[in-house]
């Protein structure tokens, strides 16, 4: 039997929400998980990549092994119903750029779950696979809207649980997304974070939440201008993205820009903005990176509202 599911990528943070807020976006990865016949062969992972939209992804970002995090998910499905993975053949067909701040390895894990999970009968349901999932990635910010689409607001409970909430994303607003041509690890993008932060940043974060919830349940751009604002990540991870500042700078002088955040760890840099002036808001980011040499492949995308699914290869 074969299994393949259609995983979205997806954006995290988008601001004051560090590891808690995330959006799917229409870029996919494909995850396809066959029983093979021959017993004994072991778990085999092959990636494939779309060359169409990222020629430069590398094959070792997924070790060709049983740690990779799709093993670590699947066996953990596995071991949740008392048995363990053998003979799997895994296959990443993948149009998602790798570390780059797009979900790239949250869309592996949940595609990897849902394939063994159907495969398996479905014994897990919504909850499970979101605690699985972040158990392997570590926070919920990136699983949580690739499992179920949309932009949610997202917590992983002390007990182990996720617990989510579904906000609508204004049609007005404009996601553009910058994808520099170097990659970011969010390891090395978390290691930069310090373990504990002045209160006054807690609160400025807080507050900031609060207003992006509002912003976007009222369609309030001078609150989301103020909501797009961060204290607990993008001042330290600033100098890991180099061109970041100037072209925040550049872009706080543009009316039709609400904000300018990384998305997820970084590289990538999440814009939004209103409909008008897209070319020129394009340009400003193309034109300040090409002047550090750094080559961007740019693109406003849509909210994907739905989640991984199952798909017929
Ligand atoms: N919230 C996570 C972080 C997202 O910023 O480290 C990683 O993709």
């Amino acid at each position: 039997m074969k299994v393949s599911v259609k995983v979205p990528a997806t954006t995290a943070n988008i601001g004051a929400g560090f590891d808690c807020l995330g959006m799917a976006l229409p870029l996919y990865n494909t995850i396809t998980i066959e029983e093979t016949v021959l017993p004994g062969t072991g778990v085999e992972i092959n990636v494939i990549n779309d060359e169409s939209v990222a020629s430069d992804l590398i094959l070792e970002h997924v070790p060709m092994d049983e740690n990779s995090i799709i093993y670590k998910a699947v066996e953990l499905l596995y071991n949740s119903i008392g048995q363990s993975p053998s003979e799997l053949k895994i296959t990443v067909q993948s149009q998602i750029p790798i570390a780059r701040g797009l979900g790239s390895s949250a869309s592996v894990i949940v595609g990897g779950l849902l394939a063994a999970n159907e495969l398996l009968g479905k014994p897990a349901d919504e909850v499970a696979l979101l605690s699985i999932a972040t158990e392997v990635e570590g926070h919920p910010d990136n699983v949580t809207p690739a499992i179920v689409g949309g932009l949610v607001l997202t917590s992983f409970e002390d007990d182990g649980h996720v617990v989510y909430t579904k906000l609508d994303w204004p049609e007005e607003w404009c996601l553009t997304i910058c994808i520099p041509d170097y990659e970011l690890s969010t390891d090395i993008a978390r290691s930069v974070l310090p373990k504990e932060v002045p209160l006054e940043d807690a609160i400025f974060n807080a507050k900031r939440l609060g207003m992006f919830v509002q912003a976007v349940n009222k369609k309030d751009e001078d609150l989301m201008r103020l909501a797009l604002q961060d204290r607990l990540h993008q001042p330290y991870r600033m100098k890991l993205v180099p061109g970041l500042d100037k072209i925040t700078e550049k872009l706080k002088h543009e009316e039709d820009v609400l904000g300018c955040v990384l998305s997820g760890a970084g590289p990538s840099i999440l814009i939004v903005s209103r409909k008008n002036n897209l070319d020129k808001i394009k340009n400003i980011v193309k034109e300040t990176w090409a002047d550090m040499n750094v080559k961007a492949d740019i693109m406003t995308l849509p909210v994907e509202n739905e989640g991984a699914r199952i798909v017929n290869e």
